[in-house]
């Protein structure tokens, strides 16, 4: 029998940067509102990339840290809300630009839980013994659905990319996992949808820009995210003090705040970098898991124990309880 563990992790952003000040310069808001509300400080907005060529970078990163060349790959799983087109999928076209002959590829559509729910898939895949590794890339290019008219939502995301190489091994790293969607409070967040006008069907409403009740979305964070990462940590017969760390998806830093109060264990482990990338959506996790390695703090193959968490549109949550 084969597990799954993640081998290589890495993350990518656009160059450009965009501060709250800018965006006071743009609309009705200030520096000091968005930082004391969310704790954001600036963003990266992607100038003239899509989602795919984040992702791509990505990949590339994830193939020259590993041994692997990209003929060896047995799936590319891209987790995105943004994607370049439907069809292709962004994961095809990254599949297509790093020459991934032989893996097949397809997004992931669970907004900020979608790098969960495709982690969780990949090591599925890799379990069945049917593929021995891959890639999984949360992406996005936020600033393509977002209303710079709507300070209430324009404030909050970035663009960016993050993901790791996924292969098999003889060890156990994926403990528990818990994934969850609630449609019927899916109207809290809702994103870009356009139906073409047919003569055969009534035209529905289309909402292309992103929106949300960030007051519902928030209380749906504190309640039922940390519901389900106790009833994780009670499965696995652990304290939440004997995680390392909790890499939860970065939307807001006085959530991460009351989380680590809910959850009582120091703030300290629960990183943020919401400051300076914002909300990014399905990327969230994976390039703060690559900062958090970067800076020495969590270190592949040391046997720390950590909790991913991804919640947002759907409503979807989603945690991993790993040994990395
Ligand atoms: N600048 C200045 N004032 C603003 C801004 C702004 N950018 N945005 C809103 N305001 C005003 C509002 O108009 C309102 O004014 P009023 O009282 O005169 O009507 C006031 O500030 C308070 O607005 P609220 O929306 O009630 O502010 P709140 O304290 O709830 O903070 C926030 C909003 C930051 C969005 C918070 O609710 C939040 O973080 N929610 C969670 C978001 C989240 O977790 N998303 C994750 C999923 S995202 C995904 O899946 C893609």
């Amino acid at each position: 029998m084969s597990y799954a563990k993640i081998s290589q992790v890495a993350h990518y952003v656009p160059d450009q940067v965009v501060t709250n000040n800018d965006l006071a310069q743009i609309m009705d808001t200030s520096d000091e509102w968005i930082s004391s509300r969310t704790g954001i400080k600036e963003r990266h907005i992607s100038h003239d990339q899509q989602t795919s060529a984040l992702a791509t970078e990505v990949a590339k990163k994830l193939l020259a840290q590993s041994s692997w060349q990209a003929s060896d790959l047995d799936f590319i799983l891209v987790a995105t809300i943004t994607p370049d087109s439907m069809m292709p999928s962004t994961a095809a076209r990254v599949q297509a630009n790093i020459g991934a002959s032989h893996a097949f590829a397809f997004d992931v559509t669970a907004a900020c839980s979608g790098f969960i729910f495709a982690l969780s898939t990949a090591e599925k895949l890799i379990l069945s013994g049917s593929c021995k590794r891959g890639l999984v890339i949360g992406a996005e290019v936020l600033s393509k659905v977002i209303d710079w008219q709507d300070r209430r939502t324009a404030v909050l995301f970035g663009d960016g990319a993050g993901g790791v190489l996924i292969e098999a091994s003889d060890q156990k790293h994926f403990l528990i996992e818990s994934l969850h969607t609630d449609g019927g409070r899916g109207q809290a967040l809702t994103s870009s949808y356009q139906g073409l006008a047919s003569p055969f069907s009534v035209e529905e409403d289309s909402h292309l820009s992103l929106e949300m009740d960030g007051r519902a979305v928030f209380d749906f964070a504190i309640r039922d995210v940390v519901a389900t990462i106790k009833e994780t940590l009670s499965e696995a017969d652990l304290s939440a003090e004997e995680l390392d760390y909790f890499l939860l998806h970065q939307a807001n830093d006085r959530m991460l705040d009351k989380m680590a109060r809910k959850l009582c264990v120091d703030r300290e482990k629960l990183p943020a970098n919401m400051m300076r990338y914002g909300n990014t959506s399905a990327a969230s996790v994976p390039i703060l898991l690559s900062e958090c390695i970067a800076e020495g703090k969590i270190t592949l193959g040391s046997g720390q124990k950590l909790v991913l968490a991804g919640f947002g549109g759907g409503l979807t949550w989603g945690i991993l309880l790993l040994t990395i």
